[in-house]
């Protein structure tokens, strides 16, 4: 008798539901430290930073203020806004390059302090595109129909990993937390595009090499500082300008919408010129560029996440835009969405 083909299995399709952002939220630590700060502890001007970067001050965290401090006050803002309690939350994703702890994941410690019990949690290390991937995986969830609420946090603690001998390095970085809510309800067409790209090949230009299994620090090789932040960057600089480009023109495209129709880009926090220079091949004027490196220097994840948030919350994004976020960071990794507000 000729065998009988097995029966297939009912295909496990369900449709796509929108996803939206229902609520942000974000944080800074009380601390600033000004380019004139700065003077005092490496040899630089505030006219070198300014000019270079753009920045002019950075907020530091505590010494007993750590990433999860930071990235439960950016939740409650944004859980608040959002109008949920730590009871709607199905997950949290914690995207950040500075946990608490090698593990248990930041995120468990922010579920505890949120009371989010049926929360699944976990981390996300994609430096500082981790929010927007945080925030793809989240909507992939919530998307399929398997969560309904998830609460999505970049949070970072670079003044912890910064060498503080190294001007080309501190000088840059700050400390930060923002978050968002992903449910499915809200804009009629929500997070409408979404691209993540990396490149491994380039991992030697921005990294931390020391802390990891492959480099532990122990008494021997203390003095070299691999447990803090290493970057060639030039070469970081001419990268982040390609990536992000094409980034913002996939999701664009993907989106099926042109630069004209995007109200406000919202992009990575690191540099001025970068921006700038992501901005005049776009062929976006600067007034429909959001920028807040000036105040905080970038916050690596929490970058583009506080932001989004300062944009809503000032007003300078409104219900049915489209907003284009668009990052990128060590890995090399960077990423693009396009959402309508
Ligand atoms: N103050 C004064 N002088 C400085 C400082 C400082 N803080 N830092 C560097 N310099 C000096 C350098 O030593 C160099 O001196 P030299 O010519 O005598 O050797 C000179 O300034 C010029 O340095 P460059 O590296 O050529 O300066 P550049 O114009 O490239 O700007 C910068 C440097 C700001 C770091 C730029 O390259 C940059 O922003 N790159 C991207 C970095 C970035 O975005 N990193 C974050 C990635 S995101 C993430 O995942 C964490």
């Amino acid at each position: 008798m000729p065998e009988q083909p097995k029966p297939s299995p009912a295909p496990l399709h369900r449709p796509q539901r929108t996803v939206s952002v229902t609520g942000t939220g974000s944080y800074t630590p009380e601390r600033v430290l000004s380019n004139q700060d700065l003077e005092r502890i490496v040899e630089t001007t505030d006219e070198w930073i300014l000019t270079r970067t753009g920045i002019r001050e950075r907020r530091i965290a505590a010494d007993n203020e750590y990433t999860s401090d930071m990235a439960v006050h950016a939740a409650e803002a944004a859980m608040k806004d959002a109008g949920v309690t730590g009871g709607d939350l199905d997950l949290i994703i914690v995207a950040t390059v500075s946990p608490d702890m090698m593990f248990p994941a930041t995120a468990c410690f922010v579920q505890n302090r949120l009371g989010a019990k049926r929360a699944a949690c976990f981390d996300l290390s994609a430096a500082c595109s981790g929010f927007l991937y945080a925030m793809e995986v989240g909507r992939q969830f919530v998307a399929s129909g398997s969560f309904e609420t998830v609460l999505v946090i970049g949070a970072d603690k670079l003044s912890s990993l910064v060498d503080w001998t190294d001007r080309n390095t501190c000088v840059l970085f700050g400390d930060g937390a923002g978050a968002a809510i992903l449910q499915a309800r809200g804009a009629s067409h929500g997070i409408m595009a979404t691209h993540l790209g990396a490149d491994g090949s380039f991992e030697s230009i921005l990294s931390m090499p020391g802390g990891g299994v492959r480099c532990p620090i122990t008494a021997d090789n203390a003095h070299l500082r691999l447990n803090t932040i290493k970057m060639a960057g030039k070469e970081v600089f001419k990268q982040a300008v390609t990536a992000m480009l094409g980034a913002a023109q996939r999701a664009l495209k993907q989106a099926g919408l042109r630069i004209e129709d995007i109200s406000c880009v919202i992009p990575h926090q690191a540099n001025q010129r970068i921006i700038d220079a992501v901005a005049d091949r776009l062929h976006v004027p600067m007034d429909r560029v959001f920028v807040n490196l000036d105040r905080y220097g970038n916050t690596s994840a929490a970058a583009v996440a506080i932001a989004l948030d300062e944009a809503h919350r000032s007003g300078r994004i409104q219900r049915g835009d489209f907003v284009l976020l668009v990052v990128f960071g060590g890995g090399l990794t960077w990423a693009s969405s396009v959402i309508e507000w």
